[in-house]
């Protein structure tokens, strides 16, 4: 990756204007394509709002017209989970809606032998982060357009999952339900980022919020299952 200017440590005042000096560093044009999507969204439904224009648009919660830092984590919040995790050489991590995919970026820094596979279902959000990790030379990194309701749509093994609260109750509640079939036989790490992934965590799973090597952070934790026979 080209070396950047600022370090992906906030140096204190506020993260989220850290974070949009680092997008610019970047190249990332995320506020041109956020506010297209927004005229767009307007356009085909100008009583809607960011409750609405995302189902309308992509049949799902794409939090159309949110603000982009509300949509995205930090960077200084991605660097402190990489402190957080403990991934073994060569590993796999998986963003569970990815939007530009920022966490691809911050682990080929930190863990540059690591692989990192974002799902998203915008398209222009992919394009954008896969254009950005061409550009930085990000070979380990890629976004994938897909759905994650569809039917065809399968979890991808992974060491680490990140979820940020990307839809509603039931969806991420759906997604839950298909990290505990999994983690009967793989084991893996969890990052949840928010207030209703934290909260279902806590009062449906205890699978995975009991085992005792939980770390909270003011805005996400990590999580890490056990099972005896590991794939
Ligand atoms: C809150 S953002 C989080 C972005 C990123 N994980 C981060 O932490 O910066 C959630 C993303 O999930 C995406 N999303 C929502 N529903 C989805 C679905 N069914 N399939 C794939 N992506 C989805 C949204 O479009 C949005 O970009």
């Amino acid at each position: 990756m080209q070396i950047l200017e600022a370090s992906f440590k906030s140096p204190g005042g506020c993260v989220r204007s850290h974070s949009e000096k680092i997008d610019r560093e970047l190249g990332f044009k995320i506020d041109q394509i956020e506010e297209n999507l927004r005229r767009e969204a307007i356009e085909l439904d100008p009583e809607g709002s960011v409750n609405s224009w995302g189902k309308r648009m992509h049949e799902a919660q794409s939090w159309i017209g949110l603000c982009p830092q509300t949509l995205l984590t930090p960077y200084d919040e991605l660097d402190r989970m990489c402190d957080l995790i403990n991934l073994p050489h060569g590993a796999h991590v998986v963003d569970l809606g990815a939007a530009y995919g920022r966490m691809g970026i911050v682990l080929n820094q930190r863990y540059p032998d690591a692989h990192f596979t974002g799902i998203e279902i915008v398209q222009e959000r992919v394009e954008e982060g896969n254009r950005i990790y061409v550009e930085q030379g990000c070979q380990n990194a890629r976004l994938i357009h897909h759905d994650m309701f569809a039917g065809n749509f399968q979890l991808p093994l992974a060491d680490c999952y990140l979820i940020y609260d990307y839809g509603a109750l039931d969806h991420i509640r759906w997604t839950m339900g298909q990290l505990e079939n999994l983690a009967k036989v793989h084991r893996f790490q969890l990052i949840a980022r928010g207030e209703t992934i934290r909260s279902l965590i806590q009062y449906a799973h205890p699978w995975l919020s009991d085992v005792g090597d939980t770390k909270h952070e003011k805005n996400f934790s990590v999580y890490a299952n056990y099972v005896s026979n590991p794939s």
